[in-house]
């Protein structure tokens, strides 16, 4: 990623697939790369099925999209095992959270979740006037069901539940969210988010989707920015009970999917060769860092995701400022007093740049914090 010279500078992105990595290792960096392992993107996709798909329907982009929406409709049903007025897509899952959040949002109404998870719906709400009510995670950063569970009355509008969890990389079993689900949704609405689900070993037997299946309360979103490596063409669906469905489309996304994005994520959802190797590159890189994390002696969270985070001894901000300073943007958390570093996996050539630059910070004379 070059900070001036836009995105596709380099020769970086505009290498095919297969040789990605060695055009990477060959080329000469400009002098504003940087690694960007901030925004869990993934580097190794889209899929060439993806990039061929979006490439033909170009062509078509004088018309409204009705036929690539059906089309992705019918493979997201087929895929989720749902019929179509359960699904509604989305320009990015973040459509969706933000649509829920103006459901469910709003004066007098409480949103509950773990602390910390991802944001982005809670903070939307509360912009709308919702109040947070926070569960803090467990000692080992788990979310702390039994803790949620005593917070659900009547007065919650929206439990959200982010499953693998970000930042910390850690998941909730199948069998344990699916029953958490089923008990409280009878209670209150719940929001799962599985953005990172395609990471789990399991992702079929680990999702909440059967749950919609069997009639509960409870919202399921999914994105392509992730396995897929969508984050810029914005693709996401979600699944829910239809008259759920109903409310979130009257308050949120409105065709604003462009027809190359939904035939490229057609494409993509069905290409079990390509979901494999993203996976397997992505497990790569984790192996790379873990074995890196060891020799300096940090201890980590082992990911179910796309990233990893692991505690540091020094204040975030200056920390986070001296690895961008090294060409390395990385994001930091503070949690229960302990500082904490979350980096992106990347390509090798990108998780190389940030293994040098850690070295090379974490022994530089930092505020402690
Ligand atoms: C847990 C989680 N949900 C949703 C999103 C939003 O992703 P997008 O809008 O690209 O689908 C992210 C992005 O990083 C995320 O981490």
């Amino acid at each position: 990623m070059t900070a001036t010279a836009g995105l596709f500078a380099g020769g970086y992105v505009n290498a095919t697939q297969e040789s990605f990595e060695i055009d990477q290792l060959k080329k000469k960096r400009p002098s504003d790369y940087y690694a960007r392992l901030s925004s869990n993107e993934n580097p190794f996709g889209p899929a060439a099925s993806a990039k061929k798909a979006l490439k033909a329907a170009i062509e078509d982009s004088f018309l409204y999209p009705r036929e690539y929406r059906d089309t992705l409709m019918d493979t997201i049903a087929e895929v989720e095992g749902v019929d179509k007025s359960f699904i509604l897509l989305g320009a990015g899952s973040s459509e969706l959270l933000h649509a829920a959040a103006r459901v469910y949002g709003g004066k007098n109404s409480k949103v509950l979740s773990a602390d910390p998870t991802y944001f982005s719906l809670v903070r939307s709400a509360e912009s709308m006037g919702a109040d947070w009510v926070k569960v803090p995670l467990t000692k080992e950063l788990d979310h702390n069901l039994a803790a949620m569970e005593g917070k659900v009355s009547n007065d919650i509008s929206l439990l959200y539940l982010v499953n693998p969890n970000n930042p910390t990389g850690k998941i909730m079993t199948g069998t344990e969210i699916r029953s958490f689900c089923d008990l409280v949704s009878d209670k209150v609405p719940v929001f799962v988010d599985e953005a990172y689900i395609d990471y789990m070993d399991d992702p079929a037997g680990s999702t909440t989707v059967e749950c919609v299946r069997k009639g509960k309360n409870v919202i399921v979103a999914k994105t392509f920015s992730k396995v897929h490596a969508f984050a810029g063409l914005r693709v996401g669906y979600c699944i829910a009970q239809p008259e759920v469905i109903k409310k979130l489309a009257a308050e949120g996304p409105r065709n604003t999917l462009s027809g190359p994005s939904m035939a490229a994520a057609a494409a993509s959802l069905t290409d079990a060769e390509f979901l494999k190797y993203s996976v397997k590159k992505n497990e790569e890189g984790k192996q790379y860092i873990y074995s890196e994390l060891k020799k300096l002696g940090y201890d980590y969270i082992p990911s179910h995701t796309n990233f990893i985070l692991f505690p540091i001894s020094m204040d975030g901000e200056d920390f986070r400022k001296r690895m961008m300073a090294n060409q390395v943007s990385i994001k930091t958390a503070l949690i229960e007093n302990q500082t904490y570093c979350r980096v992106s996996m990347g390509t090798l050539d990108d998780l190389g740049m940030f293994a040098s630059a850690f070295k090379k910070v974490s022994s530089q004379k930092l505020n402690r914090s």
